[in-house]
């Protein structure tokens, strides 16, 4: 029996952030200036995430993802991933990276038992990602897909991640899926959100799903509803083009899925959100450190769980002036450091 919230939403999606250093500057996730890294010596280590993945398995999390920052710079990554994948109960173990780093380390990666891969690309050209993320890493990226595909084949499940924001890369839809294609993964659009960090946030940024709906049927024919990826509660609606390519909408910020919400995440120092948008953590590093049981750690999160009532992407949308975040004080807030 999963352990329900107060909106009947299991506790069964965990994100857990092993870092959040990064080694690009994407626009949309960190403010440009004032952004700060956490101490070093609060970061979990690799048997304090061992000890807290079992306690939120214990209340029912059988998908983890392992998030930033940028999860690849975590030294000695391969090591956790082998722990983890060790883990029975677990039965969907995914990353979501940046890729710059993946032509190296996709091959350990898949051997340690990662399960299945989500990358970030904006653009495909050299320029625009240049100023989007303030590093001239595009045919680093490519390379790393190219290399994990080579690994896995077009059955394994990855994804690319592409946020969408107007005027700055919305003339590349068509471009992106068919890259998606040819490589073998599943495209996911992402509409452009309000969260920390994505201090160049507006409205009028925002391409919407039916926006994008509506232009890609322009460009390729009917696009039809496809039925959901094995995981009914994932957060895009699947769509099939004429020529049979499928693909993804995130509508995070037009159309919430904060009914159906399973998430919660852990940042590197070990606060745990129940929201993207939550303002407050759980400070669960201390209970760590302080030498908390397995049974005292999996009451608190019991006990924290079933009290969350978190809507905040329904909230948002239902405040009518929505502005950019502003630039944090507390780098808790930034989406680097709560895992994207
Ligand atoms: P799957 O396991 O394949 O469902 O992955 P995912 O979609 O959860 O993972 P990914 O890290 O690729 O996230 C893709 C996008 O989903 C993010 O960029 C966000 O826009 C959105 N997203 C992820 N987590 C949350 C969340 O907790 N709340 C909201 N509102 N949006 C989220
Ligand atoms: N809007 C939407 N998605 C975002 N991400 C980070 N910032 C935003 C934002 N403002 C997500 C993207 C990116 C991942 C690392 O985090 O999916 O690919
Ligand atoms: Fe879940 Fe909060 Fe995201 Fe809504 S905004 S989907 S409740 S994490």
């Amino acid at each position: 029996m999963s352990l329900l919230d107060r909106h009947g939403r299991p506790l069964r999606n965990l994100r857990l952030s092993v870092t959040d250093r990064c080694n690009l500057r994407c626009a949309y996730c960190m403010p440009e200036e004032s952004y700060q890294w956490l101490p070093r010596k609060d970061l979990l280590s690799f048997e304090e995430l061992a000890v807290l993945v079992r306690a939120f398995v214990e209340l029912g999390v059988t998908r983890l993802r392992l998030t930033g920052g940028e999860p690849l710079l975590r030294r000695n990554l391969p090591a956790l991933v082998r722990q983890l994948a060790s883990v029975p109960q677990l039965e969907d173990l995914a990353i979501t990276t940046n890729g710059l780093l993946l032509a190296d380390q996709a091959r350990t990666l898949v051997e340690a038992g990662m399960g299945r891969f989500s990358i970030s690309l904006d653009s495909l050209r050299p320029e625009r990602v240049r100023e989007l993320t303030r590093r001239d890493g595009l045919a680093d990226t490519l390379r790393g897909i190219e290399t994990l595909q080579a690994i896995v084949g077009k059955h394994g499940g990855t994804k690319i991640d592409t946020v969408v924001m107007r005027g700055t890369n919305d003339d590349e839809l068509e471009d992106l899926l068919s890259y998606a294609r040819d490589v073998g993964a599943e495209l996911r659009f992402i509409e452009y959100m309000d969260v920390g960090g994505a201090t160049r946030w507006s409205m009028d940024k925002v391409v919407s799903r039916a926006e994008m709906l509506e232009r890609l049927a322009r460009s390729f024919g009917a696009v039809e509803a496809a039925p959901d990826a094995d995981d009914p509660r994932a957060p895009a609606d699947r769509y099939r083009l004429p020529d049979g390519t499928l693909f993804g909408i995130i509508s995070s910020t037009t159309q919430p899925f904060c009914g159906e919400c399973d998430r919660s995440r852990v940042t590197a120092d070990g606060m745990w959100f129940l929201c993207l948008y939550a303002r407050g953590g759980h400070d669960l590093r201390s209970m760590l450190r302080g030498g908390a049981t397995h049974e005292a750690l999996v009451d608190f999160l019991r006990e924290v769980w079933t009290g969350r009532s978190h809507r905040g992407a329904e909230e948002r949308l239902a405040q009518e002036m929505r502005v950019a975040p502003p630039a944090g004080e507390d780098p808790h807030v930034e989406m680097h450091t709560r895992g994207g």
